[in-house]
């Protein structure tokens, strides 16, 4: 099935009904975080992202998806050691990515690295609390790692180690650039990350709560993620979004293009969701991001000029709204990388939430088993 054509649509056999997509099927209670569709609201453990973004870092909020509060100072400085001190690969592990084919997607390196990590792990098997606490850390420092390593092996570059004075945001586009980037970078790079954090029970989220209710291990519940985020119906579109703004020249062919898409039933990629029926409340503020990343933007197209036409145009005909991978790919091409690390870098953020409700399948569990 291409992945623009999707039937909807229940079906009903007696009194069983099939509920195609679990659409507004709940799965589980979890006060990670909260989705409020109706109203476009995200809450990260009661906090509205609206007061967490732009006041936050990244860090912060991974930790308290983790431990159910934001730091305080102290908290904060040690958690940033932890995650500097583990954000390193095993050399085997390094030497794995350097004999990958050159062309095979960075998702599925990102993939089959993290799943080849748990055989470095020594706690591996060990799914205590206090285990998969230092687990969840130090894949929450690794996957980053493995994002940038991968970009510049990539480009035959040297791998670089995190620099213990910068925080996350800025050592991941230092390590993936090899120079201190700007302030405004380091600012676009960690809302970024902040908003990507969590999301309710997404469909990369629920395959790892799904892993994690055999008791399996955490890292193989965050490969089930992984692998589940590639779609491009889920994480997979904020590569796709770039792809298409690459084919439309200029603000004046966007109307054209739209319409064909929409003529060809395709969907447009970057909007609409299952569960927002308003805007996402995240694409406010990476559109802000964008238009500030673009507003002296001479040499290059203007991307977010492009971007902001298709919003009105989709708004327009279709009634739909832009969601969290749309502007996430201007702001990611305005940093610098490149389409096809537009999803690891989603996951780089992403694998905080995952480990937040892998510990808490953990430790209310019940295996998930739907019937059919
Ligand atoms: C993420 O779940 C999460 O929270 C995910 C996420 C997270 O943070 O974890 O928010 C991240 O994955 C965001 C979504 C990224 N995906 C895309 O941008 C791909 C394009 N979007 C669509 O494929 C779609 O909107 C989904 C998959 C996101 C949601 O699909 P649904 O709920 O199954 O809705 P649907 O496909 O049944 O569409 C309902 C109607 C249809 O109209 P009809 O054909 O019935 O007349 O809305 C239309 C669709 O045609 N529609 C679109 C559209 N999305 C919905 N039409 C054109 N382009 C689109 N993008």
């Amino acid at each position: 099935m291409s992945e623009n054509f999707e039937k909807t649509g229940n079906i009903k056999t007696g009194d069983t009904e099939v509920i195609r997509g679990l659409e507004g099927v709940v799965a589980a209670e979890t006060d990670i975080s909260y989705v409020d569709g109706v109203n476009g609201d995200l809450y990260d453990k009661g906090y509205n992202i609206h007061d967490l973004a732009g006041v936050c870092t990244y860090m912060e909020v991974a930790y308290l998806l983790l431990h159910g509060d934001l730091p305080t100072k102290a908290e904060g400085r040690t958690f940033r050691q932890q995650t500097i001190n583990e954000m390193r690969l095993p050399s085997q592990v390094v030497k794995m990515m350097e004999i990958m084919p050159p062309h095979s997607h960075p998702m599925d390196v990102l993939r089959t690295v993290v799943s080849s990590l748990s055989n470095f792990d020594p706690e591996c098997d060990d799914n205590s609390p206090a285990s998969n606490k230092r687990k969840a850390i130090r894949l929450i420092a690794q996957i980053p790692t493995i994002v940038a390593h991968l970009y510049r092996i990539r480009r035959r570059e040297s791998i670089l180690s995190p620099d213990p004075h910068i925080n996350m945001a800025a050592n991941i586009l230092y390590m993936i650039n090899g120079k201190m980037p700007a302030e405004d970078h380091i600012r676009a790079m960690d809302q970024l990350l902040l908003l990507h954090a969590d999301h309710g029970m997404n469909a990369s989220t629920f395959a790892a709560r799904v892993t994690a209710s055999t008791h399996a291990d955490m890292h193989a519940a965050v490969t089930s993620a992984i692998g589940t985020l590639k779609g491009p119906l889920h994480g997979g579109a904020n590569e796709r979004v770039m792809k298409m703004l690459k084919e439309i020249n200029n603000v004046d062919e966007v109307e054209e293009y739209i319409d064909s898409m929409l003529a060809q039933g395709l969907r447009v990629m970057g909007f609409g969701h299952r569960v927002y029926k308003k805007e996402d409340p995240r694409a406010r503020h990476l559109r802000k991001s964008s238009e500030m990343l673009f507003k002296d933007t001479s040499a290059d197209k203007n991307f977010f000029s492009i971007s902001h036409r298709i919003e009105d145009i989709v708004l327009a005909k279709k009634g739909i709204y832009p969601n969290v991978d749309f502007y996430s790919a201007t702001v990611q091409h305005a940093l610098g990388i490149p389409e096809e690390f537009y999803t690891t870098i989603f996951a780089a953020s992403r694998i905080s939430g995952w480990t937040a409700h892998i510990l808490e399948q953990y430790a209310n569990n019940r295996l998930i088993r739907p019937t059919s």
